[in-house]
């Protein structure tokens, strides 16, 4: 059966405190509502509607950076997660697939809990977990193997409150009757809201079956404060790097590693300690990774070693066997195999042919105060410590640059390019230099 996936996201997220809306902040440098449509995309889904409400344009354009087939939908005023659901109503005429609703502050559902849900032959599916601590969370109350309703916490009896067995809040069912019991909704409840919550109870009073699937309370964890959202970060690092090992990769101290939802490193790769990989980072077989270094959006080939201390940023493409060493930053560039920068450089807006070594304090000079330029340096090039490259410039194949050069115009293959002042040398001058300054010094301290 075909899918549609609503992404209820229209909440203020008060308790984060923030002007940014509440699934928008990042977890593992992602926002919270990309690791909802991420698990969403387990089930191919055919319409993926997301409610906004608080921050609506950040939404929108968050959503569309994910998945731009994604369609947005306001709810102007928060009047309960029915109400939110309703939203999706017109987006979604004509779908008669199954609607699953989700939340866009529970990042940590599991593809799998998501297709034993699209599974079930019931006619509406709650997502229900057995709480430690059920706290506020909609008790659900089972009749026989039916789910009859779903008591939010305010409005609980004792007796009902006394239950485990409580809801995520994800709900499915076919997307007719989904908005069909939805236009029967009331908000006659202790939060005059519409509950979604109340879709169990309508269903059952039609004699419709409704059925819950049980998973992890971890997976149906909801993020409301800072606190929270550092607390999911790190359970979220702790089984990424467990998932990475089992895949092959080595960590000397796993915990210092500090991962992206779409983090890619492939078998026998070596990562030191105290590594961040920002978002957009893949990483090849047997590339090393050095401590402390810093990489996001860009592409690590096999046999690379980068670091320590290297930061590697987007639009950086390393290809097979390069060395990056340490203190050394790259940007929007692309090294060929073999090519080597050791050594406290800045190479931004780049591309480096085979084997070119570039010398110690080499920077690429890519910036004139308002517009950026390029520099291209050819195979095999050699260019001497210290060299300054102002973009845009060219420097052919085999050639190379003296120690210290300010390269202006374009070198060519073969030749090589001193920029610099020749050396001048004063016979004595030092010796001279040093007795002058020394009988300047005890004037001064005699007070004279
Ligand atoms: C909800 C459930 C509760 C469940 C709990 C699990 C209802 C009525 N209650 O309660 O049974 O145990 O989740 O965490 O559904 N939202 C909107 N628009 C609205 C209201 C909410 O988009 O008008 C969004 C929020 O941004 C949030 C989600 O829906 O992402 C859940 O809303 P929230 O207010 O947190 O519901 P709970 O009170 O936690
Ligand atoms: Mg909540």
């Amino acid at each position: 059966m075909s899918v549609a996936l609503i992404i209820l996201a229209a909440g203020k997220g008060t308790r984060m405190n923030s002007d940014l809306p509440k699934v928008l902040h990042p977890i593992a440098g992602a926002p919270m509502l990309h690791h909802a449509m991420a698990t969403g995309t387990v089930l191919d889904p055919a319409h993926v509607v997301v409610v906004a409400g608080f921050g609506a344009d950040l939404v929108t354009a968050s959503t569309n950076a994910f998945d731009p087939t994604a369609r947005v939908v306001l709810q102007k005023e928060q009047l309960g997660t029915g109400h939110a659901t309703a939203q999706a109503k017109d987006a979604l005429k004509g779908f008669d697939g199954l609607a699953i609703v989700l939340f866009g502050d529970t990042p940590f559902l599991r593809p799998e809990t998501l297709e034993a849900i699209a599974a079930t032959t019931a006619d509406v599916t709650v997502l229900g977990f057995e709480a430690a601590d059920p706290g506020r969370y909609g008790r659900l109350v089972m009749e026989a193997d039916q789910l009859a309703r779903i008591v939010e916490f305010k409005d609980a009896s004792e007796a009902e409150r006394a239950i485990t067995l409580c809801n995520s809040g994800v709900v499915a069912a076919p997307a007719p009757l989904m908005f069909d019991l939805i236009d029967a909704l009331d908000n006659d409840n202790a939060q005059g809201e519409y509950y979604l919550t109340d879709l169990p109870r309508l269903a059952r009073a039609r004699d419709l079956s409704v059925t819950v699937v049980q998973c992890d309370e971890a997976e149906t964890l909801g993020i409301n404060s800072r606190a929270e959202l550092a607390a999911a970060d790190a359970q979220f690092q702790r089984s990424a790097r467990i998932q990475m090992m089992e895949d092959g990769v080595t960590m000397m101290a796993p915990d210092s590693v500090y991962l992206s939802l779409d983090t890619i490193i492939g078998r026998d790769a070596l990562i030191e300690p105290n590594v961040v990989f920002g978002p957009g980072v893949t990483v090849e077989s047997g590339a090393t990774i050095r401590a402390f270094s810093h990489l996001e959006g860009c592409h690590v080939s096999q046999g690379v070693i980068i670091g320590p201390y290297a930061r590697l940023r987007p639009g950086t493409e390393l290809a097979e066997d390069v060395r990056v060493g340490n203190f050394v930053e790259i940007k929007n560039a692309t090294l060929a195999a073999g090519a080597k920068v050791n050594h406290l450089s800045y190479i931004g807006d780049a591309s480096i042919g085979e084997a070119s070594n570039i010398g110690a304090g080499t920077i690429t000079c890519n910036y004139d105060g308002v517009m950026k330029h390029r520099t291209e340096i050819g195979a095999r090039a050699f260019i001497g410590s210290n060299t300054m490259l102002v973009a845009p410039v060219s420097v052919g194949d085999e050639a190379m640059t003296g120690s210290g050069s300010v390269i202006t115009s374009d070198v060519d293959a073969g030749a090589l390019a001193l920029a610099r002042a020749p050396q001048v040398e004063k016979p004595g001058m030092a010796r001279k230099l040093f007795e002058m300054l020394k009988a300047k010094k005890a004037r001064q301290s005699r007070g004279s």
